[in-house]
């Protein structure tokens, strides 16, 4: 197995034993408070998707899902997100939620419609973000949540972003920047690759990922401490 895959194998095993044994949603619901979710979303979102959060912020926080009509979740772990969205979007829109771990697709399927207005779709979809199995130039939104951080590839991971949404379309993600370098137990973890941290870029790599995807007017906004690194809104435009 090569580097890549073996990485990979790894951030599905330690997903789908998340996704198998939760925290409990009680003490996820006080982690998406910390994390800046509203209320309205922490009350009405099913708790066995609680239970399985393990984002780093709200990335809908300021998104206008007004015009939205189809919307895909990228790294959508139990699917908060995709949720939310659906439920904002009720039977105008439709979320595709994209995970490569399924048994977080299996914590959300049989969730996505509860709560939701009648009609709303939510389709849960196993799938690489470096390869996403959708058609291109279809999503006016796609959104993410501590996922990128965890691509192997990342210049691919944005570049299929990119290339999934139709010009004019969205992406606004939730995702993790280094300020400064990280302390030596953690760079000599050799799980750092899978908890998150080790695949950490500075705001400056991390933009210029973003832009040589082809995406427009990257704003980096929200900086909240977040363990060793800190938490940031990404958003980007894939220009008219
Ligand atoms: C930190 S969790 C966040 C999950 C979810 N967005 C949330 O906020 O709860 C990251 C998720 O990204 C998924 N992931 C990581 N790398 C991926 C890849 N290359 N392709 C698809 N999913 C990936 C993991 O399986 C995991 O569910």
């Amino acid at each position: 197995m090569d580097w890549s895959a073996e990485i990979k194998a790894r951030i599905r095993r330690r997903y789908a034993r998340l996704a198998r044994a939760g925290d409990g949603a009680l003490a996820r619901a006080h982690r998406m408070r910390e994390d800046g979710y509203p209320e309205a979303v922490i009350e009405r979102v099913p708790p066995e998707l609680a239970a399985a959060y393990s984002g780093c912020g709200f990335p809908l926080a300021d998104v206008s899902l007004a015009n939205v009509r189809f919307a895909v979740d990228l790294g959508c772990g139990s699917g908060i997100d995709a949720w939310w969205a659906a439920a904002q979007m009720g039977a105008e829109g439709a979320v595709v939620a994209v995970d490569m771990t399924t048994g977080m697709l299996r914590v959300l399927g049989p969730a996505s419609a509860r709560g939701v207005p009648a009609g709303s779709s939510i389709f849960p979809v196993a799938g690489d973000l470096e390869r996403i199995p959708l058609a291109s130039g279809l999503a006016d939104l796609a959104f993410a949540n501590a996922s990128f951080n965890l691509a192997v590839d990342k210049d691919a991971a944005f570049k299929e972003a990119f290339r999934i949404l139709r010009a004019g379309g969205q992406l606004a993600a939730r995702d993790l920047v280094l300020e400064e370098p990280l302390p030596r137990e953690v760079l000599e973890d050799p799980l750092a690759d899978v908890t998150s941290l080790g695949g950490v870029m500075a705001e400056d790599e991390l933009r210029r990922v973003i832009e040589g995807a082809g995406f427009s007017g990257v704003c980096v906004s929200d900086h909240r401490p977040f363990s060793y690194v800190v938490s940031v809104q990404l958003t980007a435009t894939k220009a008219a």
